[in-house]
C-alpha cells in the first residue's frame, strides 16, 4: 500500500491466524499495519503482533535502507501491535519510543521494564518535529483501550487512527465496509462515547488519508468512513431492514423464521437471516447493529430458552445494543418460556421498543401460526 514517497507502508498480512482476539473468525485475514516517516528524523508507526516479527523488522530493514530509526511511536499497546516492540527496540538501541503518559505506565507489561528508560510519555496535543514532518499526538482513551492515541501528521495531513477505521480482511483485495462494520462493533462498539469525543477532534483536522491499524489505507473522499464512524458510535441504525436472527433444536423455529423473512420481503424490507447455532456470532451481532429492525426466533430448552440465542442476546447487551425495535417467536413443546427469557435480556438495553405480538408455536408451525406471524411482520414494519 503506498502512502508517499516520505511515508511508507511496513506492515503485514496475517492470512492463518484462526482466531483474531481469541474469538472473532477472520477466514480473509488481517493485517497489522505499521508505517515509517523518512525524515531528517525517522519515525516508525507502531510494531505489530509477534506472529510476524521477522517479516516486519525485514521490511522495516528495507526502507530504512541502512538508516536507523529515531523514533517507534506506539499508539497502543494491545499485543496485535505491541508484540514486536521489544525486537525492534533491542535491535536498535537508539531508537526512542514515543506514547501516551497512560501506555508509558503500562508499558512494562508488554516489554523488559528497562525499556522504560528509552521511552517518553506525550500529552495531548504534544508535537514531535521530524524536520519537514511535525507529528501532533492526540489522545483517544477507551477507543478501546486507555492509553490509545492517533497521530496527525501535518505536511501530509495524515491521520494515524490506531485501531480506529481497522477493518478485518486483506487490504488489497477485500472491500472496507461489511468487515469494518463487523470488526467496528466487537471490538470497539462498547465505546461509542469515546469513539463520538475522537471523531469530534478529528473534525478539526484537515485529513487527506487515514492510516489505520488494520487494514486499507483510507484516502480520497473520506466522509464516507467518517459517516459510518459518526452512525456506528452513536448506535443510530445504518439502514432500514431487519435481522432475523433464529436458535432451532429441531427446525420447526427456523421454519418460522424464514416464513417471518420471507413475508418481510414481501413487504418490500431489506432482510438478513442468520442461524445463530451456526453462523457467525460476530458477523450476527453487526447486522443486527446495522439495522433498525430485529426479529429473535427461538425453542424453549431446559425451561428456559436455547443457549446460543442468550449468548446473542449477552453479545448485544455487552456492546451496548439499543434504539431497535424487536419480535419475538418463541417454541415450546409443553411450557414455552423462550418469549419471556428474551424479554427479560431485552429490558435490560435501553429503547427497545418490543412489539406486542409474539407469536408462540406449539412443536410445529400451524395455519394459525403462519396468520400470527403475519401479523407480527405488520407491527414490525409499522
Ligand atoms: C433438550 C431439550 C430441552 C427442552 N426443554 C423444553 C422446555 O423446557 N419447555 C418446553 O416447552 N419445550 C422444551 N423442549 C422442546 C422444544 O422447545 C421444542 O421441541 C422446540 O421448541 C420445537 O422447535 P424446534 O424444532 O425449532 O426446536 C426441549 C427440547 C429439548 C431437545
Ligand atoms: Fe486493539
Ligand atoms: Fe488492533
Amino acid at each position: 500500500m503506498k502512502i508517499s514517497d516520505t511515508i511508507q507502508y511496513v506492515g503485514v498480512y496475517d492470512g492463518d491466524l484462526d482466531l483474531f482476539e481469541g474469538q472473532y473468525h477472520i477466514p480473509a485475514g488481517v493485517s497489522y499495519n505499521s508505517y515509517i516517516i523518512l525524515d531528517e528524523k525517522t519515525a516508525i508507526m507502531d510494531s505489530v503482533d509477534a506472529r510476524k516479527t521477522g517479516e516486519w523488522l525485514a521490511n522495516v530493514e528495507k526502507v530504512l535502507n541502512g538508516k536507523a530509526p529515531d523514533y517507534l511511536v506506539i499508539a497502543h499497546l494491545e499485543p496485535d501491535h505491541s508484540g514486536s516492540i521489544q525486537a525492534i527496540a533491542d535491535k536498535y538501541p537508539g531508537m526512542k519510543l514515543v506514547m501516551t503518559v497512560k501506555a508509558l505506565s503500562m508499558l512494562p507489561q508488554f516489554v523488559d521494564a528497562s525499556l522504560t528508560a528509552r521511552a517518553v510519555g506525550v500529552k495531548e496535543n504534544e508535537t514531535l518535529c521530524l524536520g519537514a514532518h511535525t507529528l501532533k499526538f492526540i489522545t483517544a482513551p477507551m477507543v478501546h483501550w486507555p492509553e490509545v492515541m492517533v497521530s496527525y501528521e501535518s505536511s501530509e495531513k495524515v491521520l494515524f487512527s490506531a485501531d480506529a477505521f481497522g477493518t478485518f480482511g486483506n487490504p488489497e483485495t477485500d472491500p472496507w465496509l461489511p468487515e469494518a462494520r463487523r470488526y467496528y462493533f466487537n471490538i470497539v462498539g462498547k465505546y461509542g462515547s469515546p469513539v463520538t469525543t475522537l471523531l469530534k477532534k478529528a473534525a478539526a483536522l484537515d485529513v487527506a488519508a487515514i492510516c489505520p491499524l488494520h487494514g486499507h489505507v483510507l484516502t480520497g473522499e473520506l466522509s464516507e468512513y467518517l459517516d459510518k464512524y459518526k452512525i456506528w458510535s452513536s448506535y443510530a441504525p445504518e439502514e432500514t431492514g431487519v435481522l432475523v436472527a433464529f436458535g432451532s433444536l429441531h427446525g420447526n423455529t427456523a421454519k418460522a423464521a424464514k416464513l417471518a423473512a420471507d413475508m418481510l420481503k414481501e413487504q418490500g424490507a431489506k432482510v438478513t437471516v442468520v442461524d445463530l447455532a451456526r453462523d457467525d456470532m460476530a458477523f450476527a451481532l453487526a447486522e443486527a447493529f446495522k439495522y433498525d429492525r430485529l426479529v429473535l426466533a427461538c425453542s424453549t430448552y431446559d425451561g428456559n430458552f436455547f443457549p446460543k440465542m442468550e449468548d446473542f442476546l449477552l453479545h448485544l447487551k455487552a456492546k451496548a445494543f439499543q434504539k431497535r425495535k424487536v419480535a419475538l417467536i418463541e417454541n415450546g413443546s409443553w411450557a414455552p418460556m423462550a418469549a419471556k427469557g428474551m424479554k427479560a435480556y431485552l429490558e435490560q438495553m435501553k429503547d427497545i421498543a418490543v412489539c406486542e405480538n409474539t407469536v408462540t408455536i406449539k412443536s410445529t408451525l400451524k395455519d394459525e401460526n403462519k396468520v400470527q406471524i403475519a401479523a407480527l411482520v405488520s407491527e414490525l414494519l409499522a
